[in-house]
């Protein structure tokens, strides 16, 4: 028996150390056996949400996009948690607060997943399969979700207010954030492609319909019909003028016309690097779809946090106690 163990032992050493680098790869078969429902989980109350409200699609995505772009930790599932008097989130952060939404639909998700398989699903799984469920109701590409990501137990407000992208930031800037993260300029412009659905605030588009010149005419007189100088700062507008509904390459042709809705929208079609890729984007659906696939895949890979780091929150707005 002591020769067993002695020969165990180095094994276990090893297992130690190493074993949690062995779980940390990602994998789409993750829960296959520990909750074989999940994706139909999922899945199901995506469309009941978007059934109800088409823009939800949208939100559910942006949810994501925010929650993977603030690091170290990538897709942790950090947006989701709520201050309280000790804690200070991402919510309140100046590209979060009164902006993002869909957190009852997380929340809502996270219900019937506890039900069928009780601590064992990550909140930011949950997220990543209903960002993708999102894009493909409304009618865009499908991908594959890697899993087993865990949850953070913190989270960074001043980290979300430096790293995700601002609607006044210029195109050096708007790359230069994106390849921090580890992706390339044409991603940047692929992932910006999600601006073909969703809504956009009076406050961060009016200085785009009313200051800046590389607009057209007609939209930008249009949008500040809804977008006074001054006040309706929660006032909305599409981000695709022509079918926020549907997740299409509408919004490229939209910034060919110079009729973006955002002064960082149409910085991506304004006579620099990322005119040729728009354009291709504008006339190729299929490319923009499978280029956008791509990205969403890479955006779920950034640093997740697996094996035994972070933890398998119960309820998506608290930390386990
Ligand atoms: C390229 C830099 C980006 C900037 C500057 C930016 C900025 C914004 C802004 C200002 C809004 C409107 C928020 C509001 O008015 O409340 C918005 C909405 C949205 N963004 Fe982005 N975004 C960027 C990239 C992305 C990416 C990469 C995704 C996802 C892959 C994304 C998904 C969305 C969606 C779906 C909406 C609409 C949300 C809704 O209707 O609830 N954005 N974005
Ligand atoms: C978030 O927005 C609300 C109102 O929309 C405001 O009262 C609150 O001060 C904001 N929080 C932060 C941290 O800016
Ligand atoms: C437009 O630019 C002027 C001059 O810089 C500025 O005073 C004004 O606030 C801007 N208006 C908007 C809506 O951004």
């Amino acid at each position: 028996m002591a020769f067993f163990l002695d020969r165990l032992f180095p094994f276990f050493l090893f297992c130690l150390l190493a074993c949690p680098a062995a779980h940390a790869q990602l994998s789409p078969t993750f829960y296959a056996v520990s909750c074989p429902n999940l994706e139909s989980i999922v899945r199901s109350a995506m469309s009941q949400a978007v059934a109800k409200e088409n823009r939800m699609g949208a939100s559910i995505l942006r949810l994501f996009f925010h929650d993977c772009f603030v690091n170290p930790q990538g897709c942790d599932a950090s947006v989701l948690l709520d201050d309280t008097a000790t804690f200070t989130g991402e919510k309140n952060a100046i590209p979060n607060n009164g902006s993002l939404r869909g957190y009852e639909v997380i929340d809502a998700i996270k219900t019937s997943v506890e039900a069928a398989c009780a601590a064992t699903v990550s909140c930011a799984d949950i997220l990543a399969l209903a960002a993708r469920d999102g894009v493909v109701l409304l009618g865009g590409p499908s991908w594959t979700v890697q899993l087993g990501r865990r949850d953070a137990t913190t989270a960074s407000q001043s980290a979300a207010n430096t790293d995700i992208p601002a609607p006044f930031h210029d195109l050096p800037k708007l790359i230069s954030l994106f390849v921090s993260k580890g992706f390339s300029a044409q991603d940047m412009t692929a992932l910006s492609g999600a601006h073909t659905i969703g809504q956009a605030r009076c406050l961060n588009f009016r200085p785009h319909v009313y200051n800046d010149t590389n607009v057209d005419g007609s939209f930008a007189a249009l949008r500040r019909q809804g977008c006074p100088s001054v006040g309706g700062d929660d006032n909305l507008a599409p981000l695709d003028l022509q079918s926020p509904e549907a997740f299409d390459n509408l919004y490229y042709q939209n910034l060919m016309l110079n009729k973006g809705l955002l002064h960082s929208d149409q910085e991506l079609f304004n006579g620099g690097s990322q005119d040729s890729v728009v354009m291709t984007y504008s006339t190729n659906a299929a490319a923009f779809q499978s280029d956008f696939a791509a990205a969403m895949v890479k955006m779920g890979n950034m640093s997740p946090l697996t094996g035994t780091i972070g933890e398998i929150r119960l309820n998506c707005r608290t930390v386990n106690f």
